[in-house]
């Protein structure tokens, strides 16, 4: 099964040799993948379940997502679920989808840094590689299948903001690659299990707990922690509809360490109800805990995913 949610796999541009002018999101999945041949004796069902930038990915689409695919993985005759998306926030969805829905079936992301008008497109092969992979004996678990590599949902990030070459498992290394349609494992396949029992929560119709991301940096000072709690008070004084913000993940400075003005604002913080979380911003490495962080818990995985994480250990204790 194909999903298309759209980014710039499904981007057209002008001029054919225009790389990065051009407006994601505009074919539709059918027209990605019109005429291509998919593994033998497997059978391609194209669907589209968004159409967006994934900039703009928010908790209802990822709703959506969540509730196609977790159907489609309770379908015996669905072998596995490919879903054409965005770069952007491919790491999150990756996420969101391993950690709720957990799969013994593959379900693959995978997208393209390159226009479907672009001469030299990267999209087709990273579709063909990613059925590939899909189709693959044994395969399990969420993954990330681009520019040639199978990358886990836990450890990809997007470390690149133009080549095609666009994503890292960091000191993890990817799974393995694929090649002409064959797979060469360097790693065994994510280990998977049980559904999470969050799922039913996440599916109501309800709003997910707002979790927002702050970054430590030179000077630092902690105000958006303090505009945060203000703008915080007066939705719940108001009674307002307002979301008031539930949790706060920061990615620290080097192992997760925090400016003074930040920790004090983060304490506030902590001590009126707002959960704090924080993770390193280094691209490579994650937090290890002992250090200056254990002022609060610390998570170890990049900022994006740590965002997701932590919503997740929200709707677990709602
Ligand atoms: C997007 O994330 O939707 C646009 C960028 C891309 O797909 O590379």
């Amino acid at each position: 099964m194909l999903l298309g949610t759209g980014g710039t796999i499904a981007g057209q541009a002008a001029d054919a040799s225009d790389n990065v002018g051009y407006t994601a999101a505009q074919l539709s999945i059918a027209d990605l993948t019109h005429g291509l041949a998919g593994p033998e004796g497997m059978v391609l069902v194209a669907e589209q379940v968004a159409q967006i930038d994934s900039k703009d990915m928010d908790d209802g689409v990822w709703r959506k997502l969540l509730a196609r695919v977790n159907e489609l993985l309770g379908d015996e005759s669905v072998k596995g679920v490919v879903i054409a998306h965005g770069t952007d926030t491919m790491e999150e969805t990756a996420y969101l989808l391993q950690a709720v829905l957990n799969p013994a079936k593959p379900v693959v992301l995978t997208g393209a840094m390159r226009p479907a008008t672009a001469v030299l497109c990267d999209g087709p092969q990273n579709l063909a590689d990613a059925l590939a992979v899909a189709a693959w004996p044994g395969a399990r678990g969420v993954m990330v299948v681009f520019a040639g590599k199978i990358h886990s949902a836990l450890h990809v990030q997007k470390s690149h903001c133009y080549q095609t070459d666009a994503f890292d498992s960091g000191d993890a290394g990817p799974l393995g690659v694929v090649e002409e349609a064959n797979c060469r494992l360097w790693q065994p396949w994510p280990v998977t299990g049980n559904r999470s029992v969050l799922i039913n929560a996440l599916l109501k119709p309800a709003r997910w707990p707002r979790v927002e991301w702050l970054t430590s940096h030179g000077n630092a000072t902690g105000r958006l922690v303090w505009d945060l709690l203000a703008q915080r008070r007066l939705q719940i004084q108001s009674g307002a509809d307002g979301d008031p913000v539930r949790g706060i993940v920061v990615a620290g400075t080097g192992n997760g360490t925090l400016s003074e003005g930040l920790i004090q604002a983060l304490e506030e913080a902590q001590s009126q109800g707002v959960e704090v979380r924080v993770c390193s911003r280094c691209a490579r490495g994650r937090v290890v805990s002992g250090g200056a962080a254990t002022v609060f818990d610390t998570l170890a995985l990049p900022p994006a995913k740590a965002r997701l994480a932590l919503m997740l250990d929200l709707v677990a204790r709602a």
